[in-house]
């Protein structure tokens, strides 16, 4: 029996401002890469000798971990590193939810939005905090960030409290309970 090769549209030397015009702008500065960070990614591309490009994911956490979101140069960086087309690194990063193509503003505020947070107000309170922060509209990953970068405001998934709902972090602190009230005191408490 004889199988037939689909033929996939070309998509292999598509630079990066031709997925999404704008890639290389003035907003994302070229990353100076420490040399252990780059160290660190090495060692952890040894860990999958039989293909490289199965490192794109542990990868991709690394270098969020580092730079706070993944640029256009990130992609393009790791890409490199495995060996592959810039866009091989895009698809992931515009697939997979927890990867930012922008960064997050100073103060992050995380509202939680399964279910008991859901019923408990989730929602409502997010809004307010998105007026609040004046950040907007989220992107396409969920991310509002207000213009002059200090807050920015998302959804996340179960933070474990879903008996005192509404549940949130800001930054790496969490917060339960939290009624509009609440939500104003912590956003003084961090202006500062
Ligand atoms: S549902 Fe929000 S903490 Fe679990």
């Amino acid at each position: 029996m004889s199988i037939n090769r689909v033929t996939v549209p070309a998509t292999q030397n598509i630079p990066p401002e031709a997925v999404y015009p704008g890639a290389h702008d003035s907003h994302h500065p070229a990353p100076v890469i420490p040399k252990d960070f780059e160290a660190e990614v090495d060692t952890v591309i040894t860990h999958y000798p039989v293909s490289k490009r199965s490192a794109s994911l542990p990868l991709l956490h690394l270098w969020q971990e580092k730079f706070g979101y993944v640029s256009p140069e990130g992609i393009e960086w790791i890409a490199a590193k495995l060996e592959l087309q810039p866009i091989n690194i895009l698809e992931l990063v515009t697939f997979y939810p927890m990867f930012r193509q922008h960064p997050a503003g100073k103060i992050q505020i995380k509202v939680c939005r399964t279910l008991s947070c859901a019923l408990g107000g989730g929602y409502a309170l997010c809004d307010y905090f998105r007026k609040k922060c004046n950040v907007g509209e989220p992107d396409a990953h969920g991310l509002a960030t207000s213009p002059d970068g200090k807050y920015s405001v998302e959804f996340v998934e179960c933070l474990a409290a879903c008996g005192t709902a509404p549940v949130i972090m800001i930054n790496d602190d969490f917060y339960e309970d939290v009624s509009n009230v609440k939500a104003d005191e912590l956003l003084l408490k961090y202006q500062g």
